[in-house]
């Protein structure tokens, strides 16, 4: 059965009618969208600008847009510099009608392969499951990632949510996925089981399954019994990691951490790089249209990734591209336009 999530106003996106282009500021000069391009604006109208250069072009579009939290975000350290408003005259409904637009131009933008990250929490985030299923079809839903994090936990009222959801949609069902590039550790009661070790690393010793062998699928036999019977024994060595799970322990840039910006609702780098490892490879072309401090741009050009930024705030702006120059990235800043 087909499924859908209704609200009042709700509307497919439409193209708008006069084309949207991208200047510098204070110029009227259009310019073609490069990769290293930070776009200052609302993102429907950034992502719209690159529609006629960029369609089919992503191979990863990471989101985190406002999480309907009804409240305004300020910088850290200031005056009460306000970062942006996350309050919804229009409620709900409103919210939702800001999302499916959005969701909707970042499909086209998206490579057939590719994988579009929506980063929200229990707000808002059931909403947006059905709204992504619509989007982008309920088959291409490939996983609910669970972001924990642990940060002032004073809640005695309920349990305390420390937690974030982050959706993962393809745009088709043939979709870039390396997990080899984010293999997790092996805990320590793994490592301990790798008693043996030559010259290709830790290994146990294992019973090949082979039918009536007396060590038939038996674990962790013991040498004397390898030398007795080496047909029936095989060594297994330690891999690099055991298989990414859909859970992500991973702490907030803390007033520890030399990463913090002072911009409200910043993501970890940590958390990023796991996402653009698993799916983009290098040369790869990704983008993030709420990049707030810049965190995903930041991630990308270290991990030697093409990327495009967008968000709507002048700090946002501000201090994602001193952190590119910072981290020795070339940056543009250039604003949409209509340029009919
Ligand atoms: C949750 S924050 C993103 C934080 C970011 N991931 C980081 O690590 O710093 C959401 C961002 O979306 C931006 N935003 C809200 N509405 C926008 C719009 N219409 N167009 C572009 N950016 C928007 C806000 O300014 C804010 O920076």
């Amino acid at each position: 059965m087909d499924v859908r999530l209704e609200w009042s106003g709700k509307q497919q996106w439409q193209a708008s009618a006069a084309p949207i282009g991208l200047f510098r500021p204070g110029s009227n000069v259009k310019v073609n969208p490069q990769p290293g391009t930070l776009i200052s604006g609302d993102n429907l109208l950034a992502m719209e600008a690159l529609l006629p250069s960029h369609t089919g072009a992503f191979t990863l579009i990471y989101l985190d847009p406002p999480f309907f939290t009804n409240k305004d975000w300020h910088l850290a350290g200031t005056d009460n510099s306000k970062a942006y408003t996350d309050t919804w005259d229009t409620g709900l409904a409103g919210y939702l009608q800001w999302l499916y637009q959005r969701l909707s131009v970042a499909r086209l933008l998206l490579a057939p392969t590719g994988t579009l990250y929506l980063h929200l929490n229990w707000q808002a985030v059931h909403h947006a499951r059905l709204i992504l299923d619509e989007v982008f079809g309920s088959d291409n839903f490939q996983n609910e990632l669970i972001w924990c994090h642990r940060e002032a936990i004073n809640s005695r009222k309920r349990w305390n949510r420390k937690h974030d959801t982050i959706l993962m949609y393809s745009r088709t069902g043939d979709f870039y996925f390396n997990p080899d590039a984010v293999l997790q550790p092996y805990s320590e009661t793994t490592i301990k089981k790798f008693r043996h070790s030559d010259e290709k690393g830790p290994y146990r010793l294992m019973g090949r399954g082979i039918t009536d062998s007396p060590l038939r699928s038996k674990r962790d036999i013991s040498p004397e019994m390898e030398a007795k019977f080496p047909g029936l024994t095989y060594r297994h060595y330690m891999g690099k990691g055991t298989l990414p799970v859909d859970w992500l322990v991973i702490d907030i840039e803390n007033q520890a951490s030399v990463l913090r910006t002072g911009y409200p609702t910043q993501k970890p780098e940590a958390l990023l790089e796991k996402i653009l490892l698993a799916s983009s490879k290098e040369g790869d072309l990704v983008a993030d249209f709420c990049c707030g401090s810049g965190t995903t741009l930041a991630v990308a050009h270290r991990l030697r990734r093409k990327w495009f930024g967008c968000d709507f705030g002048e700090a946002a702006i501000n201090i994602a591209s001193q952190r590119l120059l910072n981290a020795g990235a070339d940056c543009q800043v250039l604003v949409p336009f209509i340029s009919g």
